[in-house]
């Protein structure tokens, strides 16, 4: 049985079902309208970046934790370049910045925190899933022991910055349970609101809010996304999924403002709303550099630190979050956007690597987005040789095709087809070409 059909289907049908969902919270939202743009002379009065999942190890040649360091470096560079602020206030880390909570790890995320962070750039920092795993068989009072000991006496905190509040809240337990800490973020959010009405109130956790950014079906919290759902003016940060925070879906409007940041580790699903881990790996690593001006209008882009460049897809504007009239960034909106997904000029090629394996390249496909993924059917004569869904390269910030092994195949000659699908399971036209193999 073939199930690369069913994949589509199942992307469109969970497609209309999110087109519905949303249609209710999106009402009073404009509808293909193209979200502004920051203006020319947009100045912050605060910058933040904002990563998750960073997976340190602690050993040596970490590549993460590079990763983690050159955050740090390339955020500063980037302040220091602008000419009206150059303030680089904080840096926040929406959880797993640890692999498995072990105080080794512990000591290479403190490390890097006093050799890379500025003087007066605060670290607003929670607890993911993975920072209980080594203590998962027991109470996990080390883990909150680790927690206290390297980053903060407090794993729920609540911080102004240059007027600005930043509500961060830590998983209670192993279980991947808030418990009722909800209600400590309810409150704290009550007095940001007291003191700063309908300006953006920042709230970072580890899972996404239920239903909200792409892969917060199966990666989210519920709990969360009750609380956050009260209050318009929250503009929300969470990862857990490492789903691709480029993806227009990473980005939502509707009662709230969320943001899924993807991870500093690399992509590990992504294929489809609720996939796990399985057959998704794809090395990458980006953070979102936020700013903020005097009347809370937002910028926001997403940096690769792969591929060392801004992301040209995401550059968000939010302007008054509270009201949803300006709420350019909802479901119906971006996929209002969404065009089928057409291949830049060029052929399927192929080589043999030096398994015997068989990798066929071929160019991307772009519509008014790029392509979230391509099924890939190989055949000779009536045989199927391979056939599977596989992610495009979205996740980097450069447009150089894709390249997929096919494994081993018997000589002779096959006949290749390639079919894109946008984010929003739009179908693009088949590539096709014919290998040979020798
Ligand atoms: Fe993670």
């Amino acid at each position: 049985m073939n199930f690369e059909p069913l994949f589509q289907i199942f992307s469109k049908i969970v497609t209309v079902v999110f087109s519905a969902f949303f249609s209710v919270s999106s009402i009073g939202s404009p509808l293909y309208k193209a979200p502004p743009e920051a203006p020319e002379d947009f100045t912050p009065v605060l910058r933040f970046a904002v990563c998750s999942d960073v997976h340190l190890s602690g050993e040596e040649g970490d590549i993460n934790e590079a990763r983690f360091r050159e955050l740090f470096s390339f955020t500063e560079q980037y302040s220091n370049a602008h000419e009206s602020y150059n303030g680089f206030d904080a840096v926040m880390v929406c959880g797993d910045m640890t692999d498995w909570g072990r105080e080794k790890e512990y000591i290479a995320f403190s490390k890097v925190i006093s050799e890379e962070c500025p003087e007066g750039t605060e670290m607003l920092v929670c607890m993911g899933n993975h920072e209980f795993i080594e203590e998962r068989e027991g109470e996990c009072e080390d883990a909150f022991a680790n927690f206290k000991k390297y980053v903060n006496e407090e794993t729920d905190t609540h911080t102004v910055i240059n007027g600005y509040h930043f509500i961060g809240i830590s998983y209670a337990d192993k279980n991947e349970s808030f418990g009722d800490k909800t209600e400590w973020l309810d409150a704290e959010i009550k007095k940001a609101i007291a003191d700063t009405g309908d300006k953006p109130i920042f709230v970072y956790q580890h899972p996404h809010p239920t239903m909200t950014v792409y892969g917060s079906i199966n990666w989210s919290n519920v709990n969360i996304r009750s609380v956050l759902s009260k209050y318009p003016q929250i503009v929300d940060f969470s990862g857990h999924s490492h789903y691709n925070a480029a993806d227009p879906r990473s980005i939502y409007q509707g009662s709230f403002t969320a943001l899924g940041c993807g991870g500093l580790t690399g992509l590990i699903g992504n294929n489809n709303y609720i996939d796990g881990n399985a057959g998704t790996t794809i090395e990458s690593a980006s953070f979102y550099i936020v700013e903020v001006d005097a009347e809370g209008n937002i910028r926001i882009q997403l940096y690769d630190l792969q591929n060392k460049m801004f992301f040209s897809e995401v550059d968000y504007y939010l302007t008054d979050v509270a009201k949803k009239s300006a709420h350019y960034y909802t479901w119906n909106n971006l996929k209002a956007f969404d065009t089928r997904p057409v291949f830049a000029e060029g052929e399927i090629t192929s080589e043999i690597n030096e398994n015997g394996e068989t990798v066929i390249s071929f160019p991307d496909a772009k519509g008014y987005y790029d392509a979230q993924s391509y099924t890939v059917t190989v055949t000779s004569g009536l045989k199927t040789a391979y056939s599977g869904t596989i992610l495009s390269d979205y996740v980097h910030a450069v447009d150089d095709g894709k390249s997929v092994n096919l494994g081993v195949l018997e000589k002779g000659t096959y006949k290749v087809k390639v079919v894109p699908m946008s984010p929003y399971s739009k179908l693009g036209c088949a590539l096709t070409g014919e290998i040979t193999v020798a």
